[in-house]
């Protein structure tokens, strides 16, 4: 049996459409982690976003594990997990506290019982709560900051952004992962944690938008005035391009998912009619000679629907309120080659490509806009560590609260 040497870390898992990413870290001692291992495996068992057959799944997910934990050499026990798909729901919610009849400090537990509250009147049988993301407190009709506690008043009010996943899109996922071996610590919506990785708090407080494009789903979340204020999981994602280009130019999965990469959105331009591309046909058919343009227009015909589709959500959601830091994009199909450009004109913002921040030991991760949500995932899995006792600076009885709560949000 394998003796593992590494202790004191932590481990996240991203089970992708496209690639299931187990990662392993530890705190470096300032604010960032150092990756001690990962591994990559190509996905299978999972569309759009959801585990489609558990057994397949836990298959992916205990081989990214087994690379993981070879390659940092430290036994994955357990991990952070993210959860995106079409069956998870965000939708603002407020609840109210009455303190008593004279003012008095607020305290912890009344933040339980808001967010008690919460969980009371928002969930239906067949859902479970993933987050109640805070985004004002006000107490006696004055907003106040982010952290209530110590404040006096007689009433508090919580506005905050529940995000909500069907009981059978959980369920798969957390057995797919048992399956696997290891324990699921806690079920985090991707776009936050790929947020976590890539946004400053400056950024949050003037008003930022993130867009995770994978490869079953591009999920956007939206932040002003420092909290998070939407969040909207679009099903459409880089392999529906793939799938395009295997249809319209009767290629296999694999050429086209090439051309895709190769291609991109550059060759479109006025006089590049002439140059051109060979691709391998289905079975017996020959290979065949076609314009780099024609590639180009199908890739750029789905592209275009799907940065539509966001322009939308961010019109809906901030109404048309300027996001001084930007629109950042992450995921794989980030990587398309003449995206920025496109995406600037649809979405009218400035637009960037997001890269994993504060992290060392894997240098290549820091140019991985497709490891984003991966690494979100480790950040959310060093501060439960660290809460937990395990790490230095830990405050038992907090995280004692937070966890049963976790615990009892999470069914
Ligand atoms: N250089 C590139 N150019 C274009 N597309 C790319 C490039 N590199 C990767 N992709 C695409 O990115 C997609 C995979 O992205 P990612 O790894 O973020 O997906 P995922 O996390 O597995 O999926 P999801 O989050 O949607 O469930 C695939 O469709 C892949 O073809
Ligand atoms: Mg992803």
């Amino acid at each position: 049996m394998r003796r593992f040497r590494v202790h004191n870390t932590f481990a996240a898992l991203d089970v992708g459409t496209s690639k299931v990413a187990c990662f392993v870290g530890r705190c470096d001692g300032r604010d960032g982690i150092e990756v001690l291992g990962m591994g990559v495996v190509p996905s299978e068992g999972m569309r759009s976003g959801a585990v489609s057959s558990v057994g397949v799944a836990a298959e992916c997910i205990r081989a990214s594990i087994a690379e993981a934990e070879a390659s940092s050499n430290a036994r994955v026990r357990s991990v952070v997990a993210g959860i995106a798909g079409g069956e998870v729901k965000s939708r603002p919610f407020q609840s109210e506290l009455a303190l008593g009849e004279r003012s008095r400090e607020i305290v912890p537990r009344d933040i339980i019982r808001l967010r008690e509250k919460i969980r009371a009147s928002t969930i239906s049988g067949d859902e479970v709560l993933l987050h109640i993301e805070p985004q004002e407190y006000v107490i006696d009709g004055r907003t106040v900051s982010a952290n209530p506690l110590g404040m006096w008043g007689i009433r508090i009010e919580l506005n905050s952004l529940v995000v909500t996943a069907s009981l059978a899109w959980v369920n798969n996922l957390r057995r797919s992962i048992q399956l696997a071996g290891v324990a699921t610590t806690d079920l985090v919506l991707e776009p936050l944690a790929s947020a976590d990785a890539v946004f400053d708090d400056d950024e949050r407080m003037l008003g930022a938008a993130l867009i995770d494009m994978g490869g079953g789903t591009s999920d956007v979340a939206l932040f002003q005035r420092g909290a998070i204020r939407s969040s909207v999981v679009i099903s459409l994602g880089g392999e529906l391009v793939t799938r395009d280009l295997a249809m319209v130019l009767r290629a296999p999965m694999s050429a086209a998912e090439d051309l895709k990469v190769r291609v991109g959105l550059v060759h479109t331009a006025l006089g590049d009619e002439e140059e051109t591309v060979e691709v391998a046909g289905i079975g017996e058919t020959p290979t065949r000679t076609i314009p780099v343009s024609l590639v180009g227009e199908i890739i750029r015909a789905r592209i275009e629907e799907i940065l539509e589709q966001v322009a939308a959500v961010l019109d809906a959601k901030t109404f048309r309120e300027p996001l001084a830091g930007g629109i950042v994009l992450t995921g794989g199909a980030s990587k398309m080659k003449g995206l920025l450009p496109l995406a600037q004109r649809i979405l009218r913002m400035p637009t960037r490509c997001g890269y994993p921040r504060r992290v060392t030991g894997v240098p290549e991760l820091l140019g991985s806009p497709e490891h984003a949500t991966g690494m979100g995932l480790l950040r959310r899995a060093s501060t439960l560590y660290q809460n937990s006792g395990s790490g230095a600076g830990s405050s038992v009885p907090n995280v004692w609260h937070w966890l049963k709560e976790r615990w009892k949000e999470l069914g």
